[in-house]
């Protein structure tokens, strides 16, 4: 599918639906719009659908190549042992999950990664598919009710939770599928507190990266409503809080800004 046309239907979809909202009608947010919480989901598919072939290059466009140095200190933090069972949610092209199984086999061979994604392409022709060691499923974050309880070592969500509509569900959901003594990792956009650099990464995020959507993507809708979603997203501390809120025990303030808060790494533990 194109992607302007996809996304300026996109647009137009929000807009009527905006519209339509009622005053007693439940609303959230999609990017800087209000839509109607229903309706949020198939928004955000519609705008992963459009980014999806531009993905991996727009990625390193905006972030000037530091989300792979991001995702390899979440895994260096990480340290998974070789029997480490993984579930990556959100996994888009599947980033976490291949430097997970990367760091796994500088040890003994590994366990299994389930990533939550439409990765298949990536390692279909990888001997962690032929071993067995990684599978994938589609799906909404907030309800893996196919997934047992107490069920994988370590969950991860990168650059994923920002977009669900209920990132406190996503959560407890994360909270249920780990075993005891399992770990929540989420790399994810955060604030950046220091002022200067703070109007410095604003004017990035609004004049530069949807001006690299429409250049590099045709898509400048899409971008937009990424750097929307990250100013709407819980600060640092909040979300912390709602780590703790579903269970989940946190060392010392719960996270671990990268790059002056532009990311932040929080982590949980299920005692
Ligand atoms: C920005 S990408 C991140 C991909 C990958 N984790 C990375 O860091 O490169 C966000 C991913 O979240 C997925 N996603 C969006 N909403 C979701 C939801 N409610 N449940 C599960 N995945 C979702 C999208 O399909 C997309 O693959």
């Amino acid at each position: 599918m194109n992607s302007r046309i996809a996304v300026s239907s996109a647009r137009r979809a929000s807009q009527r639906l905006i519209q339509r909202t009622t005053p007693d009608e439940t609303t959230t947010h999609f990017g800087f719009k209000t839509v109607p919480e229903a309706q949020k989901e198939s928004l955000v598919r519609g705008v992963f659908s459009n980014v999806a072939s531009n993905y991996d290059i727009m990625n390193d466009a905006m972030s000037m190549g530091i989300h792979r140095l991001w995702k390899d200190h979440l895994i260096r933090k990480m340290s998974p042992s070789p029997d480490a069972k993984l579930l990556d949610v959100a996994g888009g092209t599947g980033d976490i999950a291949q430097r997970f199984l990367e760091f796994q086999d500088q040890g003994e061979p590994g366990q299994r990664v389930d990533a939550w994604a439409r990765a298949e392409k990536r390692f279909a022709a990888s001997k962690w598919m032929r071993e067995g060691r990684i599978g994938f499923t589609v799906g909404n974050a907030e309800n893996l009710e196919f997934i047992d309880d107490a069920s994988f070592d370590v969950y991860t969500i990168a650059f994923g939770i920002r977009n669900c509509t209920h990132p406190d569900r996503v959560v407890r959901e994360a909270f249920r599928v780990l075993k005891p003594g399992g770990r929540f990792m989420c790399l994810e956009f955060s604030r950046v507190e220091n002022p200067v650099l703070a109007s410095l990464y604003d004017f990035h995020s609004f004049h530069v990266i949807p001006r690299l959507g429409e250049l590099i993507a045709n898509d400048r809708g899409s971008y937009e409503y990424l750097v929307e979603s990250i100013r709407k997203f819980p600060p640092q501390k909040e979300f912390a809080q709602m780590i703790r809120d579903a269970g989940f025990t946190t060392i010392g303030k719960g996270y671990e800004n990268l790059t002056f808060g532009t990311v932040a790494i929080h982590t949980g533990y299920k005692f």
